[in-house]
Parts: C-alpha cells; sequence; structure tokens
C-alpha cells in the first residue's frame, strides 16, 4: 500500500510509520492524519503486528497541523467536519503500543501526536513546544491536558503561555520523553524498544498500557482495584504458565498469546 503522505514499513512484528511531508516539515494536514488513521486502523487488524513506531524525519517529527490549510477554515467547517476529533485520536484507541520516535520540531500538533502516543523517545536535536498561542489560537488535541499531566503546571503555562520550545535535555529531565538519544540512534532504538515488546505476551502488553493510561483518569484506589483484577485475569492465559516455567527452567520464554 503507497501513501501520498507517510512511509510506511512492517518488518519483524513492528510497522513502523514516518510522516513524509518535507516540504512543510511534516506539518499534519488531513490527508496525513487520515492516512495515519488507515495505517493504525490496518496494523490493529493484523494479528502478526505487535508495536507500532510512529517518526518523521531528522528535521521534523512534525511542526504543527498544516497552518496553511487551516487558515481559511470557518467556525461552520470546523465543527461541521469534527476537525481534530475525527481522525487526530486514532493514536489514542490503539489497544496496540505505539512509541513516538521524535527528531526535530515537535511543534503546535506535533507535540500532540507524539504524547498521544505510549512514549516518546526523543533525538538529542528534539525540540517540543506548543507554540499555537502566536498564531492567535491554542492547542487543540490536547496539549493544554496532556503536557500539564506530563510536565506540570509551571512548566506547561510557560509554554503554552510564551510558545517556548523545549530542548531534548529538559523533555527527559521532566518527565516529558521516556529516553534521549544521538540522532542515529533514534529509529534504531525505537525500533529495538518495539521488537523487545513485539517478544512479550500481547495480552499482558495490551493490559498493561490500558493501566498505565487508566492512571490518568481514574483516582488511586480505583485504578489500583482494576490493576488487581486485570492481573488476576493473566492467570487464565497460557502465557502466564509459560513465562513463569521458562524462568524457573531458566529458559527464554515462548509466548504464544494464548
Ligand atoms: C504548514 C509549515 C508548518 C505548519 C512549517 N511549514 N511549519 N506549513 N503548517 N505548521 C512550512 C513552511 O511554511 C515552509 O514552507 C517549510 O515548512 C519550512 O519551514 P520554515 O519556516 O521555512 O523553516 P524554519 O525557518 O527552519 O522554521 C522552522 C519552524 C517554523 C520554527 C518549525 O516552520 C515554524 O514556526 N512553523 C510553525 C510552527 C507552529 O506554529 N506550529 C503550530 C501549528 S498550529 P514554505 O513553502 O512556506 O517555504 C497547531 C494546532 C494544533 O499545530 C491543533 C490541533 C489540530
Amino acid at each position: 500500500m503507497s501513501y501520498a503522505t507517510l512511509i510506511v514499513e512492517t518488518s519483524d512484528a513492528v510497522t513502523l510509520v514516518r510522516l513524509n511531508r518535507p516540504e512543510a516539515l511534516n506539518a499534519l494536514n488531513g490527508t496525513l492524519m487520515d492516512e495515519l488513521t488507515a495505517v493504525l486502523d490496518a496494523a490493529e487488524a493484523d494479528e502478526s503486528v505487535r508495536a507500532i513506531v510512529i517518526t518523521g524525519s531528522d528535521r521534523a517529527f512534525a511542526a504543527g497541523a498544516d497552518i496553511k490549510e487551516m487558515a481559511p477554515k470557518s467556525y461552520a467547517e470546523a465543527f461541521t467536519e469534527d476537525f481534530i476529533t475525527r481522525n487526530w485520536e486514532r493514536v489514542t484507541r490503539c489497544r496496540k503500543p505505539v512509541i513516538a520516535a521524535v527528531a526535530g520540531y515537535a511543534l503546535g500538533g506535533g507535540c500532540e501526536l507524539a504524547m498521544m502516543c505510549d512514549f516518546i523517545i526523543a533525538a538529542d536535536n528534539a525540540r517540543f513546544g506548543q507554540p499555537e498561542i502566536n498564531l492567535g489560537v491554542i492547542p487543540g488535541a490536547g496539549g493544554t491536558q496532556r503536557l500539564t499531566r506530563f510536565v506540570g503546571k509551571s512548566k506547561a503555562m510557560d509554554m503554552v503561555l510564551t510558545a517556548r520550545m523545549m530542548d531534548a535535555a529538559e523533555a527527559e529531565r521532566c518527565g516529558l520523553v521516556s529516553r534521549v538519544v544521538p540522532l542515529a540512534e533514534l529509529v534504531p532504538a525505537a525500533l529495538e524498544a518495539a521488537r523487545k515488546i513485539a517478544t512479550l505476551s500481547p495480552q499482558a502488553v495490551m493490559i498493561a498500557k490500558e493501566l498505565v493510561n487508566a492512571a490518568y483518569e481514574t483516582p488511586l484506589s480505583q485504578g489500583v482495584r482494576m490493576e488487581r483484577r486485570l492481573f488476576h485475569s493473566l492467570f487464565a492465559f497460557d502465557d502466564q504458565k509459560e513465562g513463569m516455567a521458562a524462568f524457573v527452567e531458566k529458559r527464554p520464554a515462548k509466548f504464544t498469546g494464548r
């Protein structure tokens, strides 16, 4: 399958999606978000795919929503086409793990897309920002909410109100990204993480992901109760028996997804 705005390759149980609009620093237009939605639908439907990596170019993960496409939109158009909600949030509904591998600019919608993924690995040249205020608007794909949860109120306010960009070191320090690697190692590191996940029990992975995400939306006692129930439920799968037997027998586990 070929796409106008993406380069997609699947190997070793991992789908690698490269945002590919170099002429616009990977600005996220309607076509790109529709294509990304279709790729995620296909990856979810394909049992052989166990994890997804989304990346951009060395210069930009994505410099935001496409300003040239957005500029003439009327309120009626934005409302009627359900702008953003219709196709931007697909990644948040993905049950399989999605890793963002960010080099260069991740601004506005680009930063928001990265934050919708399960975790972010950053290259040392990454720069994160929510500069929408410069355009007379505000973040519209979760930036005010997710950034605040990641980095706390003070840094989120600083970035959202002044449009200040954060470099990779600061992003790691404040927990926006899980780790920073040299630019040349970015995609290999993200693929290595995805391939490690791909070797594990898919049910355990999906449930673990669901629970970490639930931590943002549930009170602690409810989240812990939910964790306990789902922890118990994993004993219903062959993979729990296999994982623990393999440890005891000092051999690698062979998970089957059953
Ligand atoms: C459309 C964009 C773009 C964008 C860059 N380009 N960002 N086109 N939408 N978001 C285009 C430029 O117009 C230019 O094409 C080409 O990419 C290269 O960009 P330059 O500006 O020439 O590069 P540089 O001088 O290196 O500056 C890089 C930059 C700057 C700092 C990232 O491009 C920039 O500030 N971009 C906008 C960042 C931004 O405001 N993002 C938030 C968008 S609003 P041409 O053909 O013109 O030379 C948003 C709302 C999300 O994301 C809400 C949810 C939908």
